[in-house]
């Protein structure tokens, strides 16, 4: 009997969550668990890595014995928090040390010393990526100089580096597979993504012994088989992609310019550019959109740390909302004329500033500004923050001789908010899309592992699934658009001095 699911395992910051996946593409059932932050020190963030892989077990059994056999399943998708770095013990599966958090700033020092140095240059043309402490190189660098007797074990082969996707891999095969994809491999800052391969001369700035090392393998590809007993049959593990490459599959942003932007608890935007790498001018990362059948195709990427975790603020610290659903209200019903301008950098600005000592600032308010105005210039602060980055993308494009992105695809728990949706099409003067499915980074590791296995066919009947739940239209006048965006551009400033 021909198995009708695909089993999506969404590794992310803050939970971890398992969904079966139809033929049609459509989510049929969802679990999911919490994650524990754990947060030893001022701007440090780990998760301890045994938890995530007792979570990851739990949720995908949890799915199969609700009414599913595994036989039922024709293959597993992975998708995951990227960047999050994990050293773990070759022959008994234990990790070394917790998972450092890819929000983790500990090696903020490391960085500033490579970039003193003259070493950002050589990063962004091997990698795509800046010095910043985001990325798991210098975290890894980290762990083996402070776990005692790391390096040695390391160069040994006792010890196996990873991010996310490749430990889950690791213990779903019973410990058979040291594996990651290239899309993960790309926000390592050791992996050479002209080459698609870990590159020499960065490895040895950090010290790192090629044996810990996974073999990188395509988006699609043979992650290896579960082990027996973890689920009662062998499940070939088929599709792996970081979550915001699989939401960029999800969301079929298959030909350059085509764009998708997440709104979780951060923002990420990714535009397609094809086969063509594009060497950002303006403070992007270059990095790989998914590799397929042995073929790369990059993407320019915008992070920004702080989205819907604005909203949280918002509700949790200010109290200024009662539940994150009521901020749509809140920012419809508040003064139209306020000129209340959020900076969100309460842990820095992301690109294209990359200011990690910036911190937030409420500036513009009169005696009539309150909770509403507030709401409102919290919303309208991450429609900001996109439009930095699509100017960014649009002139690094422009300048790579490629069309500028159009409509935006959205998704991610922000986009229900509609008023919030339409002041992004308003700031972008763009329309807005919000597809049907909202899953989209679940999706796309479905969508991934099922091309593998032939449960879904290629990338054109994957793009023809897509389909758009409701488009936003810009309604802003154009005068009132380029005053507000410019009132946000000399708040940005006062922030990073
Ligand atoms: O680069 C970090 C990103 O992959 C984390 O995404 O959705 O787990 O917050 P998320």
């Amino acid at each position: 009997m021909a198995a009708d699911y695909i089993l999506s395992i969404d590794q992310g910051t803050t939970s971890t969550r398992a969904l079966l996946f139809d033929r049609s593409g459509s989510p049929m059932r969802v679990r999911q668990k919490d994650l524990r932050q754990i947060f030893p020190q001022d701007g440090w963030v780990e998760h301890d890595a045994a938890e995530i892989w007792a979570a990851t077990l739990e949720v995908c059994r949890g799915l199969l014995t609700a009414g599913t056999t595994a036989g039922n399943v024709a293959a597993i998708g992975i998708t995951n928090q990227r960047e999050t770095t994990v050293l773990w013990e070759r022959a008994t599966g234990k990790p070394l040390h917790n998972a450092i958090v890819w929000q983790d700033r500990r090696t903020a020092q490391l960085c500033a010393k490579l970039k003193a140095e003259g070493k950002e240059p050589v990063v962004q043309a091997k990698t795509g990526l800046l010095l910043d402490p985001y990325f798991s190189g210098t975290k890894l660098a980290w762990l083996l100089d402070r776990v005692e007797g790391a390096r040695e074990r390391a160069k040994k082969g006792e010890l196996c580096f990873g991010t996310i996707d490749s430990w889950l891999i690791f213990n779903l095969t019973g410990r058979k597979v040291h594996a990651t994809d290239a899309t993960n491999a790309s926000r390592t800052l050791l992996f050479n993504i002209e080459t698609q391969d870990w590159d020499d001369e960065l490895l040895g700035w950090f010290d790192i012994p090629r044996e810990i090392l996974p073999e990188v393998k395509d988006c699609c590809a043979d992650f290896g088989v579960t082990e027996k007993e973890l689920f009662g049959i062998e499940i070939p593990v088929a599709g792996v992609a970081g979550d915001q490459q699989a939401a960029t599959v999800g969301q079929a942003c298959f030909e350059p310019g085509l764009i998708k932007s997440t709104y979780g608890t951060g923002c990420f935007a990714v535009v397609n550019t094809g086969e063509r790498r594009v060497e950002s001018r303006n403070r992007l990362l270059g990095t790989v959109a998914y590799r397929i059948g042995g073929k790369t195709t990059y993407a320019l990427e915008g992070s920004i740390f702080m989205a819907g975790a604005i909203v949280q603020w918002l509700r949790d610290e200010m109290g200024l909302v009662a539940k994150s659903e009521d901020s749509e209200a809140m920012a419809r019903d508040a003064n139209p004329n306020s000129h209340a301008v959020l900076v969100p950098a309460f842990t820095g600005l992301g690109a294209p500033y990359w200011e990690p000592d910036a911190r937030a600032a409420l500036f513009g308010m009169t005696r009539d500004t309150g909770a509403k105005e507030i709401v409102r210039a919290a919303l309208e602060s991450v429609s900001y923050q996109t439009r930095d980055l699509m100017d960014a993308m649009a002139a690094d494009m422009k300048a790579a001789g490629l069309k500028s992105p159009q409509a935006l695809r959205v998704d991610g728990g922000m986009v229900a908010n509609n008023w919030f949706a339409q002041n992004l099409a308003d700031i972008l003067a763009r329309p807005v899309e919000r597809p049907e499915i909202t899953e989209t980074t679940a999706l796309g590791a479905a969508y991934l592992a099922g091309m593998h296995v032939g449960f879904y066919g290629d990338m054109s009947d994957v793009a023809a699934h897509w389909r758009c739940e409701r488009a936003f239209s810009p309604k802003m006048a154009e005068a009132e658009r380029a005053e507000r965006y410019e009132r946000w551009r000399g708040c940005v400033k006062r922030v990073i001095g």
